[in-house]
């Protein structure tokens, strides 16, 4: 039974690979690392320049699910209230009620967080580690699933805010979206002379099926080896004389989820050290904070954590 039920949400899965691939030209693997996200339901932010279809990604994410999308747009004057909700008096019974505010909703595109304020943005990742809203001393639950998809621009400086890293490490995944090759670039504008494919988009997933990936996900058998090479990865983060912060045990337990998923989505039953090699980079890079030396020396978490692949030995063929 749980094999067929796996067969299945990899189908699901591929499917919203395929629907998403029908408006973002190119960049594969950040398409199906989203929907990775999806299928383990934590939250991800998109980093990268402006123009790359950071926002667009994240829309078409939404429209190939019926689950409820919200997009909020951060800006400097935006408010916790305007995303968590507000208590209003009703005039009919004089009495206060709770209105929800728009963090209310399935999936949240988190647009341009770095926006706005500290207060605001931590407003927001206090719902994320919650899962629910406080106001007034009364918790209202948020909704199942709960995604937060976030994009920021990392070269704007001037009044913005970047999250602090306590807060980055709520996020599983940051994705960079890169610039498209010139082919795709092309593609894209060829794609786009007709109407806009993101309005022809049709839901591929139900919610329900979008809930089934997660259990799905569970059944993917880890191994004591592959677990183990796993810890190795995150605690060789934490003792490199180039990185001041390494990875946190989250970041191990999301490793191994999105490594899963991972497996799952290419239909395999067994996680193997290469699906954890695959994910590390997206799970890993937003959690270290290198040393002033490294930076100076223009080393990058993307390169750190390469040569941390290349240097630990993988675990061989004894993998159950
Ligand atoms: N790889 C891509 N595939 C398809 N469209 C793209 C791609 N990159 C950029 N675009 C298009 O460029 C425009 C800007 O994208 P947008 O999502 O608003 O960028 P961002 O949020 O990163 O600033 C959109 O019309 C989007 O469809
Ligand atoms: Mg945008």
């Amino acid at each position: 039974m749980p094999l067929s039920a796996n067969h299945k949400s990899s189908k699901t899965m591929r499917s919203l690979v395929d629907n998403i691939g029908r408006v973002i030209v190119g960049k594969t693997s950040v398409i199906r690392n989203l929907v990775l996200a999806l299928a383990t339901g934590r939250h991800v932010l998109v980093e990268d320049v402006p123009g790359v279809g950071k926002t667009t990604l994240i829309k078409a994410l939404a429209r190939s699910t019926d689950l409820q999308f919200r997009r909020i747009q951060f800006t400097p004057d935006l408010l916790p209230a305007d995303i968590t909700g507000t208590s209003v008096l009703d005039t009919d019974s004089s009495e206060f009620r709770f209105r929800e505010g728009p963090v209310f909703h399935n999936v949240i595109l988190a647009d341009e967080i770095n926006r706005a304020s500290p207060k605001t943005q931590s407003s927001l990742l206090e719902c994320m580690q919650e899962g629910q809203v406080t106001v007034d001393g009364v918790s209202y639950p948020l909704p199942e699933p709960f995604l937060v998809m976030a994009t920021q621009n990392p070269i704007e400086y001037e009044g913005t805010f970047p999250l602090p890293e306590a807060q980055l490490d709520r996020f599983a995944l940051s994705l960079q979206m890169g610039y498209p090759t010139a082919s795709q670039e092309e593609e894209m504008l060829r794609v786009r002379r007709g109407a806009d494919p993101l309005d022809q988009l049709t839901p591929a997933a139900e919610r329900k099926e979008v809930l089934q990936l997660r259990s799905s996900v569970e059944q993917v058998h880890v191994s004591d080896a592959v677990l183990e090479y796993v810890v190795k990865i995150t605690q060789a983060t934490r003792n490199q004389d180039n990185i001041y912060l390494g990875a946190s045990p989250r970041a191990s337990l999301t490793l191994l989820k999105l490594s899963q998923a991972l497996a799952l989505y290419q239909g395999d039953d067994y996680l193997l050290p290469d699906h954890v090699k695959e994910m590390a980079p997206d799970v890993l890079r937003h959690r270290l904070i290198l040393t002033p030396e490294a930076r100076w020396e223009e080393h990058s978490p993307d390169e750190i954590i390469g040569s941390i692949l290349n240097r630990l030995q993988v675990p061989g063929a004894q993998l159950s």
